[in-house]
């Protein structure tokens, strides 16, 4: 598993010498968008890099692209794995880690999720300040890779609270409003019932989703600095009046994703 992340890496370097990316990006359903706008942009299908998961869901295209955002070098995976494809969470391994050896020491993440705050909106932005992991799995299982990390890795500070300032004062600058809170990660594919909505309210949750907790964790694992944000799609289950639907997730993410797109923008513009 982490010879695939070497692998992966050296296979990049080898097609595209002189390249040094300082951010990793992580996009989420409908916010794929973001990969077309790098520019001097090298992609590699996933099918071409070794252990990298085929994506199954719509929407998600599956590309590793290198190239420049906002006058910053960065690496992005277009297309995302999740759990519910049936992939053991230990596939995003080599995803994060050929990142992190490509040289990116912070990882930004977007998702969709629905709002477990009743004054949330759908199409708002949430900054996630912490998570809990409820997908009954860790990415991280088996044999530990200490060159990675170690074994027992702390959680603590697991959305870098310089970064939080950071992405705060980007989206005050936008004039965007920006939730805060924290993301439970559930396994999917279904989405929620309404006593599963009330059982993450009960945890201290302030959004649901079924990604990013894994690629979180083996990002902090080996050193990576992380901040994400989630676009709030909907109301979680019995919320609100409407039935739930993958259709109105993307329908949200994609009205939301200029938005989205402008905050990590001018994110990674600071990295300059
Ligand atoms: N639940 C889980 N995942 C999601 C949701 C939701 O309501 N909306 C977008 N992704």
């Amino acid at each position: 598993m982490s010879e695939d992340a070497r692998k992966a890496a050296a296979l990049i370097e080898e097609r595209a010498p002189g390249r040094n990316p300082k951010v990793g990006l992580v996009l989420g359903s409908g916010l794929g968008g973001l990969g077309d706008q790098v520019e001097d942009a090298v992609a590699f299908p996933f099918s071409e890099l070794p252990g990298f998961p085929q994506p199954t869901v719509e929407g998600h295209a599956g590309r590793l692209i290198l190239g420049t955002l906002s006058g910053v070098e960065v690496a992005c995976l277009q297309g995302r794995v999740h759990l519910y494809e049936g992939h053991p969470a230990t596939t995003v391994q080599p995803l994060v880690r050929t990142l992190k050896l490509l040289g990116c020491e912070t990882l930004v993440l977007t998702n969709a999720a629905g709002a477990l705050d009743l004054d949330a909106k759908p199409g708002q932005l949430m900054l996630i300040t912490d998570h809990i992991n409820g997908q009954g799995t860790n990415p991280l299982l088996g044999k530990n890779d200490d060159s990675f990390g170690p074994r027992f890795p702390a959680m603590t500070g697991a959305y870098s609270k310089a970064l939080q300032a950071r992405m705060k004062t980007v989206a005050a600058e936008q004039g965007v409003t920006l939730r805060e809170g924290t993301y439970i990660a559930l396994l999917g594919p279904t989405f929620e019932t309404p006593a599963e909505i009330r059982m993450c309210q009960a945890m201290g949750a302030n959004a649901v989703g079924m990604s990013t907790v894994p690629e979180v964790i083996v990002a902090r694992h080996c050193g990576m600095e992380c901040a994400a944000v989630s676009v709030l799609t909907n109301m979680g289950a019995g919320l609100a009046d409407e039935e739930l639907s993958h259709d109105q997730t993307l329908e949200f993410a994609q009205k939301a994703s200029a938005t989205l797109q402008e905050l990590i923008k001018g994110f990674v513009g600071t990295f300059a």
